[in-house]
C-alpha cells in the first residue's frame, strides 16, 4: 500500500471520514461482495478469487440518478491505475449502464481508454427510478505497472481504492469512449479484501456474458 502518496491535503480528510466496507450478499446473482456505501450514497462492491494471479474481479456500482458518471480507481488515486468509469446509458430497455476502461496519466485531461482491462456483464440488480447500477467482471483491473511501481492488489489484505463522481452526464452516454466532465466529488478509502475473496468466484465469472448474450443481464 502507498498511503504516503495520498496523505496530502484534502485526501487525508477524505481518508479519515471514509466508510468501513462490510460483507454483502447479492441475492440477484448469489455473489458475495465486500461493499462500501460512500457518504454521497454511492455503493461500490468488489469480489475477488481467493488465490489466483492474475485475478479477475467483479465490480458492482449502485449510484443515485443525480450522478452522470462515477469512476472507481483500483489503485486509490486518479493517475497511473486502472479506472472503471460507469454511467447510465439513458436507454429505457436493453443496456441501461455502461463501463468505460480508462487510465489517467495526468490531472488536466480526460482519462484515456485503457486497453489492458476488459469488461463483461454480470447479472445484478436492475436499475430503477432512483438508482443506476453496474455489475461487471473486469479482467486486468487487479494487476498493473506504472512509474509508481508494480501492483497486484490480489496480494494485499487491504487495498486503497478511490472514487470520483460527476453530476454531469457524459457527452455521448451510449459510448464507452465518450468525453466526460471533471468530477465534483472524490473519496479515498482503505478496503479490507478478506471479505471480497471467495472460493466460489470462479463459478460467478463463468456466468459472465459477452456482448452477444449481454441482453439477458440488462433487466
Ligand atoms: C475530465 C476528466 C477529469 C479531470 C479533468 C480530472 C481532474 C482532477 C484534478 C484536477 C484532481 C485534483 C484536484 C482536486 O484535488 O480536486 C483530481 C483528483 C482526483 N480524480 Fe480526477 N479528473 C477527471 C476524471 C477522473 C476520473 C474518471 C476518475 C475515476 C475514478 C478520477 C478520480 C480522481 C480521484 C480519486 C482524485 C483524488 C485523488 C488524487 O489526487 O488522485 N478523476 N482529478
Ligand atoms: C462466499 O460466497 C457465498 C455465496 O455468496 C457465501 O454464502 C459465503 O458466505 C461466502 N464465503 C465467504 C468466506 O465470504
Ligand atoms: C468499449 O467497448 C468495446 C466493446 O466491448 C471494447 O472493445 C473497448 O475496449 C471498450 N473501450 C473502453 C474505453 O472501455
Ligand atoms: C432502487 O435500487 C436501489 C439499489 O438496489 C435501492 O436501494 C432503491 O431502494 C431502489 N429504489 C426503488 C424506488 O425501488
Ligand atoms: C499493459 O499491457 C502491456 C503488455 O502486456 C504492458 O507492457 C503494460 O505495462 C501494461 N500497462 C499497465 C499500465 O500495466
Ligand atoms: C504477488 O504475488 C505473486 C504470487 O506470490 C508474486 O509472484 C508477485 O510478485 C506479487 N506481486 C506483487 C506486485 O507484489
Ligand atoms: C458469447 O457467449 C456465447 C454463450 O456463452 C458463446 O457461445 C459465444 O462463443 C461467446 N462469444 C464470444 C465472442 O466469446
Amino acid at each position: 500500500m502507498r498511503f504516503s502518496e495520498i496523505l496530502t491535503g484534502a485526501a487525508l480528510v477524505v481518508l479519515a471520514s471514509s466508510q468501513t466496507p462490510t460483507p454483502y450478499y447479492d441475492s440477484t446473482s448469489g455473489i458475495s461482495y465486500s461493499s462500501v456505501t460512500q457518504a454521497n450514497g454511492v455503493t461500490f462492491r468488489v469480489a475477488l478469487p481467493v488465490a489466483v494471479t492474475p485475478a479477475d474481479a467483479i465490480l458492482q456500482v449502485i449510484a443515485p440518478v443525480k450522478y452522470g458518471w462515477c469512476g472507481f480507481a483500483w489503485g486509490g488515486h486518479m493517475i497511473n491505475n486502472p479506472l472503471s468509469v460507469s454511467w447510465p446509458t439513458g436507454a429505457t430497455t436493453g443496456q441501461k449502464s455502461i463501463v468505460s476502461s480508462r487510465m489517467a496519466l495526468g490531472y488536466t485531461a480526460v482519462p484515456s481508454p485503457y486497453p489492458n482491462a476488459t469488461y463483461t456483464p454480470i447479472k445484478g440488480p436492475a436499475a430503477n427510478s432512483t438508482h443506476w447500477t453496474l455489475t461487471t467482471r473486469c479482467q486486468g483491473c487487479t494487476i498493473w505497472s506504472s512509474s509508481d511501481g508494480d501492483f497486484n492488489i490480489q496480494n494485499e489484505t487491504e487495498a486503497v481504492f478511490a472514487y470520483a463522481c460527476s453530476s454531469t452526464p457524459p457527452v455521448t452516454p451510449s459510448s464507452n469512449t465518450s468525453d466526460i466532465q471533471v468530477h465534483e466529488e472524490f473519496g479515498i478509502w482503505g478496503h479490507d479484501l478478506s471479505a471480497a475473496k471467495n472460493a466460489s468466484f470462479s463459478s460467478w465469472v463463468k456466468a459472465a456474458g459477452n456482448a452477444s448474450v449481454a441482453s439477458r443481464f440488462w433487466a
